[in-house]
């Protein structure tokens, strides 16, 4: 697997097994934490300048860092999900035969989308887009009025179990899936049509902990992007659980510095899109790297808005490219696509105050 040089370097020293070494590699990751926050801080400063600049009073809705949500924001924001996945569809059966829910009309909607909007300059803008929808169906639909939350990956790189969203609690978006003993790697397909085997992490079952344990959240729709794929090419009825498999190897490649490398080092959009999902041309950028180390269900490129991670993880993708954006705002909101390229006109009013 080709990488840039820098991460060949971190992934070098995080195999040597000494602890002088790893605690270097420690203080790389905390000094690219306070950069990222140092960034996050000029785009806020950017942002908000631009705001009063333009007079704008549009209501610009906050996204927020799961971990700072307090217990009843959490608890609307799981109860919006189970809104959604309990409210009819608007699929025709002849379309998804196995679509029954307004959650389900998503998880369609990305399932046919996948093959144009992954690995490609659309792959950014239409989950910006995507989001927007989801964050308007929970207000309108099912009353949701707290900000959208985002899942910060670079805070639990080293354990992915170790992160507020996954502990399992009534006020997270569900534990680890139960460890099944002696299974073999996931081979997944990719948009272009690539295989890559995924191998077994800490989990593989059923969720069994938190909101989205089998008894209170069921999955129709999918496999699509592994095997053995559901009926009808995955959109035919499949009933079964969430399932999960949390790797503390995959989480590596969502750690501060790879955000970093991305935020400090990249000039175009065409390089953000590398670092978010191939760099170097092969697939494993944070954006990849959030989906594998989450596993299962989450590793189905076409079905994976079927974990209710979904949202978070790319609800911190976004962020990431607002932040970008943010660091030159002159160029990098004016890169085409209308609207979608900015977080502050448009239809798309919204910003991450966070840190
Ligand atoms: C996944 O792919 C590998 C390599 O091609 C193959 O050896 C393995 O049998 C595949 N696993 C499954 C479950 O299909
Ligand atoms: C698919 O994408 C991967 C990574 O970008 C690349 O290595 C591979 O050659 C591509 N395969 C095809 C069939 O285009």
């Amino acid at each position: 697997m080709q990488l840039p040089s820098l991460s060949v370097g971190l992934l070098f020293l995080a195999c040597l097994p000494t602890a002088a070494l790893a605690a270097e590699n420690d203080d790389a990751e905390v000094a690219a934490s306070e950069r990222i926050a140092v960034l996050a801080a000029m785009y806020k400063g950017y942002t908000m300048k631009t705001m009063m600049d333009r007079h704008l009073n549009t209501q610009v809705r906050e996204r927020r860092d799961w971990g700072r949500f307090s217990t009843e924001e959490k608890e609307a924001f799981i109860d919006a999900v189970h809104c959604l996945n309990s409210m009819p569809g608007e699929t025709p059966r002849d379309r998804a035969p196995g679509a029954r829910t307004r959650y389900d009309d998503f998880i369609v909607a990305h399932i046919e989308q996948t093959p144009f909007v992954h690995s490609s300059g659309l792959f950014l803008p239409f989950h910006r887009y995507f989001l927007h929808l989801f964050d308007q169906d929970i207000r309108e639909k099912c009353g949701y009025k707290g900000p959208f939350p985002f899942w910060d990956w670079t805070r639990s790189y080293k354990d992915p179990r170790e992160a507020a969203v996954f502990d399992g609690s009534p006020y997270s978006l569900g534990g680890n899936g139960a460890y099944v003993a002696g299974r073999v790697g996931t081979n997944i397909t990719l948009p272009n049509g690539t295989i890559k085997t995924i191998p077994p992490a800490t989990g593989g079952g059923c969720v069994e902990s938190g909101p989205f344990t089998p008894d209170k959240f069921e999955l129709r729709l999918g496999p699509v992007g592994y095997e053995p794929q559901g009926p009808d090419g995955g959109l035919g009825y499949n009933p079964r659980c969430l399932t999960r498999d949390l790797s503390p190897v995959f989480s590596r490649d969502t750690s501060p510095s790879r955000v970093v490398a991305l935020l400090d080092q990249c000039w175009d959009l065409a390089c953000v899109n590398e670092h978010m999902d191939a760099p170097g041309g092969v697939p494993g950028g944070v954006h990849a790297a959030g989906h594998w180390q989450v596993g299962l269900n989450a590793l189905d490129v076409y079905a994976s808005p079927s974990d209710p991670i979904f949202w978070l993880h790319h609800a911190q993708v976004d962020r990431i490219w607002t932040i970008w954006q943010g660091l030159d705002p002159g160029r990098r909101h004016e890169q085409a696509i209308r609207d979608l390229i900015s977080a502050i006109d448009g239809e798309f009013y919204y910003w991450y105050p966070d840190h």
